[in-house]
C-alpha cells in the first residue's frame, strides 16, 4: 500500500519552498520504488517549521520539519514512511504542545485535510451544518447563531446574530451575502491560512448565512495578494457547485445559493465594509456614511450581510454541535474561540486558536518561545495597525473584548506583533500617522489632512525639548481627540490608538518625562 506523505500547499510553506519539497519526496520515491501516495494540506499553522511534512504511519502522522530538498534522501534513509527518528522529527503532530494546547473550533480541518477533497471533508464534519440548516426555518438558523454568542472576527466584534436578523427582516427581492476577505490588518493571515486550507468551510459558512436571511447570493472579496487563496476558493467552488452544495437546488431542498469570488483592489481601505461593498460594485473604494447601514441597503441598495471569512467559516460548526457547545468556550461576553496569529519578532510564529481569555504572555511566551531575537520583549501591537501597542505589564490581561477595550486596546482581527527592546516608540507612533495618511479614502478632513499633520508634530516632539515638545505634545492631543471625534470611519478615528498609547506605555521614546505621559490619555 502507498504512503501517504503530507506536503502543505499554504502561500506560507510554499514561500519556504514547499513544491521544491513534494518533487524532491516523489523523486527519491521512485529511485528507491517506494509507492508513495502526496497529498498537499493546508499548513498546522506552525511557521517556523514550514515546510512541515507529514507521514501516516500506524502511530498516527508524525511531523518533521522544516525539511529542505536536500534533507529528503536522509529521511528516507532514517525511514520516515514508518516514522523513523531524524533530527527533523517532531514525533506525532497532534503531540506537538503548540498544536495540544490550542482549541481548535474553526480550524479543525486545516492542516488536517486535503483542500479540495469532498471526501475528506466530509469525513471530517463538513457539511453537517448545513444539512441542519436546510431542516432549518431562517429565524432558527439567525437565532442559533445569536445564542451562540459569535461576534464579528474582522475587528468590530458586533454580534453576527443581530447583523443577521436585521437582514433577515427587511424585505427585498435580492438580499446579499459578502464576505470579507481583504485582510488588511498587519501580522495577520488567518483568513489566508482558512480559505486555502479549509474552503469549503467558508462555503459552507456563507451558504448557511443566505439560507438564514434569505439571500441566494454571495461574493467572497479577496484581497489581490493572495492568488493561492483565490485559486483555492475558485476550484472549491466548482467542487461544491458539481455536487449540488451550491446552486439552484442545494440537496434537492428546493433552496437556492449562488457564490462567485472578486479580486480586492490593493488598498486597505477597501476593507472597511462599506469601501468593500463600493468596490464590489465596480467603484473606487471610499466609504460610504453610515447609516443607511448595510445590513439595510448594502450592495447595490440591498440589503447585505458583510462577514469576515472567520465569522463565517466559525458558522458551520456552530450549526452542526449546537449554539451551546460554541458559547463553553471564551469569558464574558467574548465567546468562543480566536485564531491568534503571532508575527513580528517572536520565535514560533503561527496560528494559535484559543478560547477567549488567554493572555498575551501566554500566547508570546508559552506558545511563541519568547523573542526571535532572543532579547526581552518590549511590546505588542495588537489587532492591526489600528490598534493600542501594550507594554509587557498589561500581557496579563485576559484577551476579551471588555477586558481589552477597558485598557483602551483592541482584539481585532486577533493579530499581535511583538517587538523587542530595541524598538523606537516614536517611530512607531509616526508609522501609525503615516500609514494613516497613506491608506486615508480621503473622503474626511480629520483623516485625510490631519494623518499628514500628525506625522509632522510627532517629528516636531522628538526633535524638540523643553516647553517647544510640551507644546507639540498639547497639539498633538488635540488632533487626537479630532481624529477621534470627527472621522467618519475608524480609520481615521482610531489611528489615534497605536499614537497615544505609544507616549503613554513608552514617554522616554520621545524624550517626555514618564510623569508627564498622563497627558496622552
Ligand atoms: C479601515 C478598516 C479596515 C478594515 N479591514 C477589514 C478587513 O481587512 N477584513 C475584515 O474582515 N474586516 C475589516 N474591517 C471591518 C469591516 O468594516 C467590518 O466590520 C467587517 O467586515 C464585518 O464583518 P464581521 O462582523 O464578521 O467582523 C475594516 C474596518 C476598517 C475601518
Ligand atoms: S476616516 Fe479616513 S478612511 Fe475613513 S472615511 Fe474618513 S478619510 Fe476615509
Amino acid at each position: 500500500m502507498a504512503a501517504t506523505i503530507f506536503v502543505p500547499c499554504d502561500s506560507a510553506a510554499l514561500a519556504a519552498g514547499a513544491d521544491r519539497v513534494a518533487a524532491a519526496v516523489e523523486q527519491e520515491a521512485a529511485r528507491r520504488g517506494r509507492d508513495v501516495r502526496i497529498v498537499r494540506n493546508g499548513s498546522r499553522g506552525m511557521l517556523w517549521l514550514e515546510p512541515l511534512v507529514e507521514v501516516q504511519t500506524q502511530a498516527g502522522r508524525i511531523a518533521y520539519g522544516p525539511v529542505r530538498p536536500g534533507d529528503v534522501p536522509g529521511l528516507f534513509d532514517a525511514g520516515w514512511l514508518d516514522g523513523g527518528r531524524h533530527a527533523l522529527c517532531h514525533g506525532p503532530t497532534d503531540e506537538i504542545s503548540y498544536l495540544r494546547e490550542q482549541e481548535r473550533l474553526t480550524f479543525a480541518r486545516v492542516g488536517i485535510t486535503d483542500p479540495l477533497s469532498l471526501a475528506d471533508y466530509e469525513a471530517h464534519g463538513g457539511w453537517r451544518g448545513l444539512r441542519n440548516a436546510l431542516d432549518m426555518a431562517p429565524d432558527t438558523v439567525v437565532q442559533t447563531v445569536m445564542d451562540s454568542g459569535l461576534r464579528g472576527r474582522g475587528g468590530a466584534a458586533f454580534p453576527t446574530g443581530i447583523k443577521w436578523k436585521t437582514v433577515l427582516s427587511t424585505p427585498a427581492s435580492q438580499k446579499y451575502i459578502v464576505c470579507n476577505a481583504d485582510e488588511g490588518d498587519s501580522g495577520t493571515f488567518s483568513d489566508r491560512m482558512l480559505m486555502e486550507g479549509d474552503p469549503f468551510a467558508l462555503i459552507e459558512g456563507m451558504a448557511i448565512a443566505g439560507l438564514a436571511v434569505e439571500a441566494t447570493q454571495g461574493f467572497i472579496y479577496v484581497r489581490s495578494e493572495y492568488p493561492h487563496a483565490i485559486a483555492a476558493l475558485n476550484a472549491a467552488i466548482d467542487i461544491a457547485r458539481r455536487d449540488n452544495w451550491l446552486g439552484d437546488d442545494i440537496q434537492g431542498s428546493g433552496k437556492a445559493f449562488h457564490l462567485e469570488v472578486r479580486k480586492g483592489a490593493g488598498a486597505y481601505i477597501c476593507g472597511e465594509e462599506t469601501s468593500l461593498l463600493e468596490s464590489l460594485e465596480g467603484k473606487r473604494g471610499v466609504v460610504r456614511a453610515k447609516p443607511p447601514l448595510p445590513a439595510i441597503q448594502g450592495l447595490f441598495g440591498q440589503p447585505t450581510v458583510v462577514n469576515n471569512v472567520i465569522s463565517l467559516a466559525t458558522v458551520p460548526a456552530i450549526l452542526a454541535n449546537g449554539a451551546a457547545w460554541y458559547r463553553d468556550y471564551g469569558m464574558g461576553r467574548s465567546q468562543g474561540t480566536l485564531p491568534f496569529q503571532l508575527a513580528g519578532n517572536v520565535r514560533h510564529g503561527g496560528l494559535v486558536e484559543k478560547a477567549f481569555g488567554v493572555t498575551l504572555n501566554t500566547l508570546l511566551h508559552d506558545f511563541g518561545g519568547g523573542s526571535a531575537s532572543g532579547r526581552p520583549f518590549r511590546a505588542a501591537q495588537v489587532g492591526g495597525p489600528l490598534g493600542a501597542y501594550l507594554p509587557v505589564s498589561q500581557w496579563d490581561t485576559p484577551i476579551d473584548y471588555e477586558a481589552y477595550a477597558a485598557i483602551s486596546a483592541m482584539v481585532g482581527h486577533g493579530g499581535v506583533v511583538a517587538f523587542d527592546d530595541t524598538v523606537d516608540m516614536a517611530q512607531m507612533a509616526r508609522y501609525a500617522m503615516e500609514f494613516c495618511a497613506i491608506e486615508s479614502c480621503g473622503k474626511c478632513t480629520p483623516c485625510r489632512i490631519g494623518s499628514t499633520r500628525g506625522v509632522e508634530v510627532i517629528e516636531r516632539i522628538v526633535r524638540s525639548d523643553g516647553e517647544a515638545r510640551e507644546r507639540q505634545l498639547a497639539l498633538l492631543n488635540d488632533l487626537c481627540d479630532t481624529m477621534l471625534g470627527g472621522s467618519l470611519c475608524a480609520l481615521g478615528g482610531m489611528t489615534p490608538f497605536p499614537v497615544q498609547s505609544a507616549i503613554r506605555h513608552f514617554p522616554e521614546d520621545f524624550g517626555l518625562d514618564p510623569a508627564m505621559s498622563a497627558c496622552a490619555d
